[in-house]
């Protein structure tokens, strides 16, 4: 048994940033299910949206990221985030992250801010196209600098420990979490009034996504478990740009290729996003990837292209050095020629539901980033808000957490909690069980829970996902888990959820469209789907 002042789960941008803090105050056990550098935020390609040039604003900045959620963001969490983020990007500067500048005239220096889809200026800043790799290198340094800090890698979450589970006769709240060590094969119990989640995503649950391996929507999935309200999954955001390439299948091609004048074009060459939308391929992205959808429906063409190749190629490779670097070694110039792209899987919208501070409906746990539902994105996120978010709700919760009363005035030392149990089960026989149910959740929620949906394929979604966590289930009573089983069970459990939040909403907003309820009912719909186990 493992007693800490802080549990963190994952170590993207959200999870670091808490930790470095918290740090200043207690013990903080920082686990991640593989290395510490692989998370979402590693892949993140644009940016960090920030005001910070005097040519924008923050009244700019809260319409812009307000017109993309659809009618469904809160607009004072928006404004708490938008006006605190300068501050938060000072802290990364002060840590080492080094955002790109540019020369102006008499020798000055100033950040250079790219434009993104949906933004009316310029105002992402980014380490060229691999800003996420330059922002979690830097915390992840700090992290493993601190004495006070345990990074525990190859460590991934079972289940959250509640009073409300383990039969205390009081409020409910949070007080640990079971803990598979992948070294051992044990599963280790953690003590602590104060758990955070910092998951991240769950783009793996679709066929095509441009998140890595490690985003299975473990944190959604456990806070489930555990009785926490979950919100807006139904809001899950495809890319519309990720790399078409047999060997490059989840790369993606940054929205700010078309912020520097990227084309959309069909095999032809020929433009068509003037067609969807005054923004042209600057629209926001759930527009973007639902006309890319219906002209890939429309010619039957398995991508469509983007195309940068008109301009400079001297600019191309020093702005985008790693995706030229990329597409070069699969064999596409990308000065000489289009990028053929598809849609994808990217970001989780919804989540478990927050305040403005990361705390849940489950005293003692909080979520912050990806995994949670703060009230920022609403129907659709703005892009290169996400990185903002994680930093700012970090910052808060830490705020938050250091207010919150402990468990019945006892330090978490004083409970007892029961250890794991793996009674008579035995390693499991047949893997291929478990990688079959994974491909065939991922390939039903592509068909049936993608860009475009209908109830008819919703409901025959969910009868399907209902069966294979029955499965999954007896799977996990009657052998060992493994990461391979724990993460097929929460996939199971975060793909069910979007289904159950996309029957519920009988409307289209943002990033869920339905061909059974095409109009927005702002009368019956303005509000989030949230969800509850109990
Ligand atoms: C991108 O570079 O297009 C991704 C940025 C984001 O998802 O916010």
């Amino acid at each position: 048994m493992k007693t800490y002042d802080f549990v963190v789960l994952g170590s993207g941008i959200a999870g670091l940033s808490f930790a470095l803090k918290a740090a200043r105050h207690g013990s903080v056990a920082l686990i991640t299910k593989r290395s510490g550098a692989e998370s979402n935020t590693a892949h993140a390609q644009g940016g960090v949206a920030c005001v910070t040039s005097g040519e924008d604003s923050f009244d700019l900045h809260v319409r812009d990221t307000l017109t993309a959620g659809a009618g469904l963001c809160n607009e004072a969490v928006v404004r708490t985030i938008v006006t605190e983020g300068p501050a938060r990007i000072q802290e990364l500067m002060e840590l080492g992250v080094h955002f790109d500048e540019r020369d102006l005239e008499g020798g000055e220096r100033e950040l250079d801010l790219g434009r993104e889809g949906g933004h009316s200026k310029r105002r992402v800043l980014h380490a060229r196209d691999a800003t996420g790799r330059e922002i979690e290198l830097s915390l992840l340094r700090a992290a493993q600098a601190s004495a006070r800090i345990d990074l525990l890698e190859n460590h991934m979450a079972v289940d959250l420990l509640t009073t409300g589970k383990l039969g205390f006769a009081t409020e409910d709240r949070c007080v640990g979490v079971y803990v598979l060590n992948e070294a051992t094969g044990n599963v280790e119990t953690f003590r602590t009034d104060r758990l955070i989640l910092a998951t991240g995503g769950c783009g793996k649950v679709y066929l095509y996504t441009t998140n890595p391996k490690v985003a299975t929507g473990d944190g959604v999935a456990m806070a489930w478990r555990a009785g926490a309200t979950i919100a807006n999954m139904e809001f899950v955001q495809f890319h519309p740009t990720c790399l078409f390439h047999p060997a490059g299948s989840s790369f993606l091609i940054s929205e700010a290729v078309r912020g520097e004048g990227g084309r959309l074009v069909d095999a032809k060459g020929r433009e068509f996003m003037g067609k969807y939308h005054p923004r042209g391929a600057l629209a926001p992205r759930d527009i973007v990837a639902r006309a890319i959808d219906a002209e890939m429906k429309r010619t039957g063409a398995p991508c469509v292209y983007l195309d940068i190749s008109h301009k400079p190629p001297e600019f191309v490779r020093e702005r985008f050095p790693n995706i030229y670097e990329t597409c070069l070694k699969l064999g596409i110039d990308i000065t000489q020629e289009p990028i053929p792209v598809v849609p994808a899987a990217h970001y989780q919208c919804g989540g478990v539901l927050t305040d403005v501070n990361g705390a849940t409906s489950l005293r003692g746990l909080y979520a912050i980033g990806e995994v949670a539902c703060t009230g920022l994105h609403g129907a659709n996120r703005l892009a290169s808000n996400s990185l903002l978010e994680a930093v700012v709700l970090a910052h808060r919760a830490i705020g938050h957490v250091l207010m919150d009363v402990p468990f019945n005035g006892h330090p978490p030392h004083e409970i007892a909690l029961p250890e794991w149990v793996s009674g008579d089960a035995h390693d499991v026989d047949e893997m291929v069980v478990i990688y079959h149910n994974w491909d065939e959740i991922r390939r039903l929620m592509w068909d049936y829970v993608g860009i475009v949906r209908t109830d008819k394929r919703l409901k025959r979604a969910s009868t399907r996902l209902r069966s294979l966590l029955r499965e999954i289930q007896e799977f996990y009573w009657d052998f060992k888990v493994n990461t391979d089983l724990l993460e097929l069970r929460n996939l199971a459990t975060v793909a069910a959820l979007i289904v159950d939040c996309a029957l519920l909403r009988k409307e289209s907003r943002g990033l869920h469209y339905t061909l059974d309820y095409p109009e927005t009912d702002d009368l019956h719909w303005l509000r989030n789907t949230e969800i509850h186990r109990f």
